[in-house]
């Protein structure tokens, strides 16, 4: 037998949640597991800009035949301008490529398996704790990876000097997993002066920065969120970036990301991009293009622009809201101090909760939350918001 000797491997920590959730038949169940925005009344909605593109897209598109395999260069484009600014240097000077990759994971699948393949790192550096994801992508391309400490659970913060302590034991060489905005699953970002200090110690220690760029929009802004990206690129002179439009354009399931690599010269990134080429040809040969043509219409066209940026605008306000009205009904529940909650960026919230609150959570109420204790905050409205909180108050309390 071929077969036989392979283990059953464990749910995934966060989309087996959701398999969990759709087989568990208590009616007042809530998932809150996966990072999906959910409006007020609990759905997933296609956004308008998005629906306007496609009919633009329906009406005007002529083939199916294959993309490049990087993606279309106008796509490379608007995701380079997004990310380092339309007036940026790195844009001018050529010292960018980007392709276009399934989703942010498709990104940071591509980046390591081309940092692996062209042995340009052994080591990467991850912050603890993560997104579940990111150590085993690391393990399946084959890099090492290392932990780096992140979040101080006492100050519900930043626990930024012991994390620059941990990354001076880094070596020359070795690859710096940074999440750019919106940190999963902890909601902390560095401060524009700690994303100074980082950068300095990246180009001190010549490591190489590579950005996990999953939400942008859905902290501070879309500039905003770009911050520690560009002042990292202004002081490093390589790097990469992973983009992901499943969040801030809503299109989970189209799979369109980016992955960016910065290099020191033109002439370099003219042979980093034929490299990445058989990367991603060995990989997934060329890019969806649904996903990717959405995006650029989006981008490209100043009217849907702005609707987008209105329609980003109202899902993190809607969270924001949400982030607030949960701290204000804990407090009143009598399940204690949650105010660190309203400070955090993104989708999510850690709460502080242990495995064994979690665990009760999903047992006792159908409550779905990652084992993190890690809570999306953008499933939470109105009306679930109430039994919400009395299951915490109640597993806190007991
Ligand atoms: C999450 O962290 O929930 C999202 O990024 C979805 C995923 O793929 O895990």
């Amino acid at each position: 037998m071929f077969f036989d000797h392979i283990e059953m491997a464990p749910a995934d920590p966060i989309l087996g949640l959701t398999d969990a959730y759709k087989n568990d038949t208590n009616p007042n169940k809530i998932n809150l597991g996966v990072g999906v925005y959910q409006n007020e009344d609990g759905i997933t909605p296609v956004l308008d800009c998005v629906k306007q593109a496609e009919k633009k897209l329906l009406d005007t598109e002529t083939s199916k035949s294959y993309l490049p395999i990087t993606g279309l260069p106008e796509y490379g484009r608007l995701v380079q301008e997004l990310v380092f600014g339309p007036n940026s240097d790195i844009i001018a000077n050529k010292r960018a490529v980007t392709c276009h990759c399934p989703g942010g994971t498709g990104a940071l699948r591509i980046g390591a398996d081309f940092l692996k393949q062209q042995q340009v790192v052994k080591r990467v550096w991850i912050s603890d704790p993560t997104w579940a994801n990111h150590y085993q992508i690391a393990t399946v391309a084959g890099l090492k990876y290392e932990r780096y400490p992140y979040y101080d659970k006492t100050t519900h913060g930043l626990a930024f000097d012991a994390m620059m302590a941990c990354l001076e034991q880094a070596e020359e060489g070795d690859a710096v997993l940074f999440h750019a905005c919106c940190h999963n699953p902890t909601g902390i970002d560095p401060t524009v002066e700690q994303w100074e200090q980082i950068a300095d110690l990246l180009n001190r220690k010549h490591l190489l920065p590579f950005m996990d760029f999953a939400y942008q929009g859905f902290g501070h802004g879309i500039e905003e969120d770009a911050q520690g990206v560009r002042i990292i690129a202004s002081r490093c002179p390589e790097m990469l970036i992973a983009s992901s439009f499943s969040k801030n354009l809503g299109l989970y399931n189209e799979r369109v990301g980016a992955l960016t690599i910065v290099s020191a010269t033109a002439e370099a990134a003219a042979t980093v991009l034929s490299q990445l080429k058989i990367a991603v040809r060995t990989a997934i040969s060329n890019p969806p293009a649904h996903g990717e043509k959405i995006v650029t219409t989006v981008l490209s066209d100043p009217q849907l622009r702005a609707r987008w940026e209105e329609e980003l605008t109202e899902m993190c306000t809607r969270i924001r809201e949400m982030r607030v009205l949960l701290a204000a009904k804990l407090k009143a529940a009598g399940a204690g101090d949650f105010d660190f909650v309203v400070e955090q960026n993104g989708m999510f919230s850690f709460s502080g909760l242990e495995k064994a609150q979690v665990e009760r959570l999903k047992k006792e109420f159908g409550i779905y939350i990652v084992g993190s204790g890690r809570i999306c905050v953008a499933g939470i409205n109105h009306r679930n918001i109430d039994t919400l909180v009395n299951a915490i108050a109640t597993v806190i309390k007991d």
